[in-house]
């Protein structure tokens, strides 16, 4: 592929989703994109290109973009945040929030299994908290994705990487060759497809929000868009997850790094989009 089509490529997908795609991705494009080529019956990416610049398809378009994302995800992945969610961030909600409804959104929430573990973490732990009953919100940019979280269904290998197998007799039913999550989990979470690109504060307010190891594909202003969004979602001290290489520092003073909690950030008490401008 030649640099100008790689950079028209990468203005489609930047275009739909704020993924940035440099030359040094090259590589990715090639081996993500010839399976759409050979599939809708181009004889090579050059082809798909030249066709696509003759004529706008944005059906194509958001195929391209959606082979694009990169829903690496696990259960459990990175443990320290599921263990700051259960050890500091519910006992201090509790203690702010003694009744009522915790809402939770998991916003790049892949196949599912970020969520299903916030699920499962909250059903061991709900005994602790019986005033308060939890909400779980999952979406993601890519349908494909949305639904395979929808189905709860997961291979050997997936329920291999995170999960305790002790977590995997008490939540999972066997089914064929795959583990479906039971109903009295996946009923904890609800997924939609969804851009962070657009407005999503019609997903109302939320006391907890997960958006970790998405930031990363995004440019500084894209990232800082996000964050200030998600802080007009939250409450004066909302948690905010980030993944291990993200952080808010340098973005936008919406958000304060937690001292004692590491990759946790509290939404700062007063903060309005204005002051920020
Ligand atoms: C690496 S996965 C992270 C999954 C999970 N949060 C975790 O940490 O395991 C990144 C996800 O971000 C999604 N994504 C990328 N761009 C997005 C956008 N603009 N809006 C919403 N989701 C997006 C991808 O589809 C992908 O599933």
């Amino acid at each position: 592929m030649n640099k100008d089509d790689i950079e028209y490529l990468a203005k489609i997908v930047y275009d739909r989703s704020g993924i940035v795609l440099t030359q040094e991705k090259a590589y990715l494009l090639e081996s993500r994109l010839a399976p759409i080529a050979r599939k809708e019956g181009f004889n090579s990416i050059d082809d798909l290109v030249s066709t696509l610049r003759g004529r706008a398809d944005e059906k194509m378009a958001w195929q391209i973009t959606d082979a694009m994302t990169t829903n690496e995800t696990f259960f459990f992945r990175d443990k320290t945040p599921f263990d700051n969610l259960k050890n500091h961030v519910l006992p201090e909600l509790k203690a702010r929030k003694s009744a009522g409804k915790v809402r939770i959104w998991c916003a790049a929430s892949s196949t599912g299994q970020e969520p299903y573990s916030i699920a499962m973490l909250l059903n061991e732990e709900a005994s602790k908290y019986p005033g308060l009953s939890f909400e779980i919100t999952g979406t993601d940019i890519s349908n494909r994705v949305v639904e395979k979280a929808k189905s709860g269904l997961y291979s050997q290998f997936e329920v291999q990487r995170g999960l305790p197998v002790t977590s995997l007799v008490k939540y999972f039913d066997k089914v064929d060759d795959m583990w479906q999550l039971k109903p009295n989990i996946r009923s904890q979470v609800t997924f939609k497809q969804g851009n962070l690109q657009d407005d999503f504060t019609s997903l109302g307010k939320f006391d907890i929000i997960f958006c970790r190891n998405v930031l990363i594909y995004f440019d500084q202003p894209t990232k800082a868009k996000i964050l200030e969004r998600m802080a007009t979602m939250m409450p004066d001290n909302g948690y905010l997850f980030l993944g291990a290489a993200e952080t808010v520092m340098g973005l936008t003073d919406a958000f304060n790094s937690s001292r004692e909690v590491r990759g946790v950030y509290t939404r700062q008490a007063g903060w309005t989009r204005a002051k920020a401008a």
